[in-house]
C-alpha cells in the first residue's frame, strides 16, 4: 500500500493523526537545519564548538553571548516565510480537527504563523523569553526589534532583557541541551500520550537526535501505530517505519506533505 493509500484508510478512521516535525520542514524556508551542512551545530561558531551556546551553563557564563546568538537566529526565523510543507499540515489539521496533533522540535514559529493551532513546540518558541531566575513560570514575547543588530547592547536592551519582578536576566524560552523537557513549557507527558493513542504517526524533517521525539517514535510503533517517514536523507525514524510495515517516504516536505494533505482531503 503506498502512503497516500494508507493516509485515506486513516482518515476515514477515527484514530489520532500525529505529526512530528524537525528543522528539516523549515530549510526550504531558509533557515539553518541543526546538524545539516549548513547547520548550526556543523557550523558553530568562531569562539565556541557547536551546541556550547545552546546551555544554561553557558548563559549563566555569558547572557550577553547567549542573548546575541539567539537575536541573530530569531531575526533568520523572522525573515523567513512558511512553505508548502507547514502548509500542507494546516491543511490536514483542517480536514482532521480534533483528531490532529502537531509536535514541533522547531523554536521559529512557523506552523503557527503558517495557522496550524494543535500544536506543541516541545523545544520552546524564540520569539518568546522567560525569568532566567523563574522567579515567575510567566512567559513574555521578546519585545527586542528584530531588525535590531544582535550585539547592540545599549542599556535599552539591557533593561528590556531584565526581569520586571526581581531584576535578574530574561532568558530566551527555548530547551538547552543540560536542562529536561517537562509538561507545563514543553508538553512531554501530553506528547507521551498522543504517541501511545496514535492510529498514525508522520514524522517528516528531524534526524531523530533527541529523546523525546525517538520515545514518541518508538511508543507509537510499540501500540501499533502505522509510521510514515518524510526525509530525503536516511535516518532512525525511516528505520523505524521500514522494521514495522510503514513508509519512508524519500524526498522533501514540500513535494511529500501537500501529497499527504491531498491523499487526506480524498483528491490524490
Ligand atoms: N525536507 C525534509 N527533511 C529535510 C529537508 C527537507 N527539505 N532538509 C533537510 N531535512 C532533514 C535532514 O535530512 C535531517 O534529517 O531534516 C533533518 C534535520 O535534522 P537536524 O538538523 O538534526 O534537526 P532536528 O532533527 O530538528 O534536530 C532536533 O536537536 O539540537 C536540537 O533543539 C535542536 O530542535 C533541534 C533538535
Amino acid at each position: 500500500m503506498d502512503p497516500a493509500t494508507t493516509l485515506e484508510a486513516v482518515a476515514a478512521g477515527d484514530g489520532l493523526v500525529v505529526f512530528l516535525t524537525g528543522a528539516g520542514i523549515s530549510a526550504e524556508s531558509g533557515i539553518p537545519t541543526f546538524r545539516g551542512p549548513e547547520g548550526y551545530w556543523t557550523v558553530g561558531s568562531t569562539h565556541y564548538a557547536p551546541g556550547d551556546l545552546a546551555t544554561r551553563a553557558m548563559f549563566a557564563q555569558r547572557p550577553d553571548t547567549v542573548w546575541s546568538w539567539y537575536l541573530h537566529r530569531r531575526r533568520v526565523c523572522a525573515d523567513a516565510k512558511p512553505n508548502a510543507g507547514h502548509e500542507a499540515l494546516v491543511a490536514i489539521e483542517r480536514a482532521l480537527g480534533d483528531r490532529f496533533r502537531l509536535i514541533t522540535q522547531n523554536v521559529d514559529g512557523l506552523h503557527r504563523r503558517a495557522g496550524s493551532s494543535r500544536t506543541w513546540a516541545i523545544h520552546g518558541d524564540i520569539g518568546t523569553m522567560r525569568c532566567a531566575a523563574e522567579c515567575t513560570h510567566d512567559l513574555a514575547a521578546n519585545p527586542i526589534p528584530v531588525d535590531e543588530p544582535p550585539d547592540a547592547w545599549t542599556d535599552a536592551r539591557r533593561t528590556a532583557l531584565t526581569c520586571p519582578r526581581c531584576g535578574e536576566w530574561m532568558r530566551p524560552h527555548v530547551l538547552w541541551f543540560d536542562e529536561y523537557y517537562d509538561e507545563a513549557w514543553f508538553r512531554f507527558d501530553s506528547s507521551i500520550a498522543a504517541a501511545s493513542d496514535a492510529a498514525l504517526l508522520v514524522t517528516a524533517g528531524t534526524s531523530g537526535a533527541t529523546n523525546l521525539p525517538m520515545q514518541v517514535g518508538r511508543i507509537a510503533a510499540a501500540r501499533g501505530a502505522t509510521l510514515i517517514d518524510v526525509n530525503p536523507e536516511p535516518n532512525p525514524f525511516a528505520d523505524l517505519a521500514r522494521r514495522t510495515g510503514g513508509h519512508a517516504c524519500t524526498g522533501t516536505t514540500s513535494e511529500w506533505l501537500p501529497r499527504l494533505a491531498r491523499a487526506f482531503a480524498g483528491t490524490t
